[in-house]
């Protein structure tokens, strides 16, 4: 794993069953060709001696806020200034409570406040509390700040039960540290995505809808992630799997979608607006279901905002990037949407079966190919899955991203 080679760990040990396992970590670590420190709570103690990651680390354990001895060698800033990341394994539901509410009363609190580098935990607790919603939204918290959540993993559990909360395996907890040091394209560039439908109310039971199954816009997250981004994924209403190590909003409507746009846009370096975001949305929102007592019903529409248009018309605009599902006539409507929308590029796809492979693409599908236009260019990407087209479409949105950041510096 080379990733690791020559880097810093801070291993921090919160009381847990699961605590055994990270003095394999840290022995694996090692391997790796990291150098470890432990800093544990005085419950993982209880769990497994100092002593033994003493032993395996090569270095004195830190467990005690105020140490004379260590202050004088290294204090718990140095620590925290030391590492390169900082893994919690395991990481307790009262650590991550903690941790949530920035308490900094033991040293490993302390430590993770006082440093600036990548921080992943890796929850390991009893199916029960894992599934507590407090423990859930102590996770989201986490999240939302950047912090990196490794898993947990599901499985029998010591206490008897079964069910989500295990610690992740000692393997796979190296891999996901070692992902924090990708050296890709887009590193410490920051980039949100809209993907989905969204749901618009007309009575508590019915709602204006459309069939985007948020695959795109879920690829999208994932390959720009692939090529390390930092990406915040807004998603209206799909069942897929959040990618590893995207922060995801959920919202409904295009509203909602609208204000969790505007909230993160201050930490946005490139928006890709991937949503089919229903244009309209109905005038009223009826309080109680809608009796079938006439014929025929008419429900007026009123327009949303249009999300892409604002984030690429407001002041300190990120590099915009929209889509365009087209029926007809790709390259006028998509090159008329650039220019109208404000925009840096635009993803232009022609919904329906796709001309030589009689291939359902677009909305709803794992396939899609797409025409990609900016002022002065355009690119073809060819038929392929949606996972694969991201990646090519996240390369060519890097190499004009990276040309605009450097038009910026360089004005003509
Ligand atoms: O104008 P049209 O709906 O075809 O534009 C499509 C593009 O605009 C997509 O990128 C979509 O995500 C975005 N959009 C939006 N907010 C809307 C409508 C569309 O962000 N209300």
């Amino acid at each position: 794993m080379k990733r690791l080679q020559g880097k810093n760990i801070l291993l921090g040990v919160t009381g847990g069953i699961a605590a055994y396992k990270s003095a394999e970590l840290t022995h694996r670590l090692r391997d790796a060709g990291a150098e470890v420190r432990v800093a544990m709570t005085r419950a993982a103690t209880e769990f497994v001696t100092p002593l033994t990651f003493q032993a395996l680390s090569g270095h004195p354990v830190h467990t005690q806020l105020l140490d004379e001895n260590a202050e004088a060698g290294m204090g718990h800033i140095e620590l925290a200034r030391w590492a390169d990341a900082v893994l919690i394994a395991p990481a307790s539901a009262d650590f991550i409570a903690k941790l949530a509410h920035g308490r900094a009363d033991d040293l490993l609190s302390t430590l993770c406040l006082a440093t600036r580098t990548p921080l992943a935990f890796a929850p390991a607790m009893n199916q029960a509390m894992w599934h507590d919603p407090a423990t859930q939204a102590n996770c989201g918290t986490l999240c939302q700040r950047g912090l990196l959540q490794f898993g947990p993993a599901s499985g029998e559990q010591a206490c008897g039960e079964t069910g989500e909360g295990r610690m992740l395996e000692v393997p796979e907890l190296i891999t996901r540290l070692a992902d924090c040091f990708e050296q890709g394209e887009l590193q410490a560039v920051k980039v949100m995505i809209t993907a989905g439908p969204t749901s618009e109310p007309i009575d508590p039971v019915r709602f204006i809808g459309n069939r985007s199954s948020g695959r795109m816009g879920f690829a999208l997250a994932e390959a720009a992630r692939e090529a390390g981004a930092a990406v915040t994924l807004i998603s209206g209403p799909c069942h897929l799997a959040t990618p590893e190590r995207v922060q995801r909003i959920d919202v409904e409507t295009a509203e909602q979608m609208h204000r969790a746009v505007f909230e993160q846009l201050p930490q946005c370096d490139i928006f890709i607006a991937a949503a089919a975001v229903a244009d309209y949305r109905p005038l009223d929102l009826h309080a109680q279901k809608l009796k079938k007592d006439h014929a025929n019903l008419s429900l007026a529409l009123t327009r949303n905002p249009d999300i892409l248009s604002d984030v690429a018309h407001a002041p300190n605009s990120p590099f915009v990037v929209g889509f365009a599902a087209e029926t007809v006539n790709l390259e006028i409507n998509a090159r008329e949407k650039l220019v109208r929308k404000n925009l840096d590029m635009i993803a232009a796809n022609l919904v329906g079966l796709h001309k030589n492979e009689k291939q359902d693409i677009g909305f709803n599908s794992e396939y899609n190919a797409l025409q990609v236009f900016w002022a002065g260019g355009a690119a073809s990407l060819e038929l392929d899955r949606k996972s694969a087209l991201a990646r090519r479409l996240i390369q060519l949105i890097t190499t004009h991203y990276q040309q605009h950041k450097n038009d910026e510096k360089n004005p003509a």
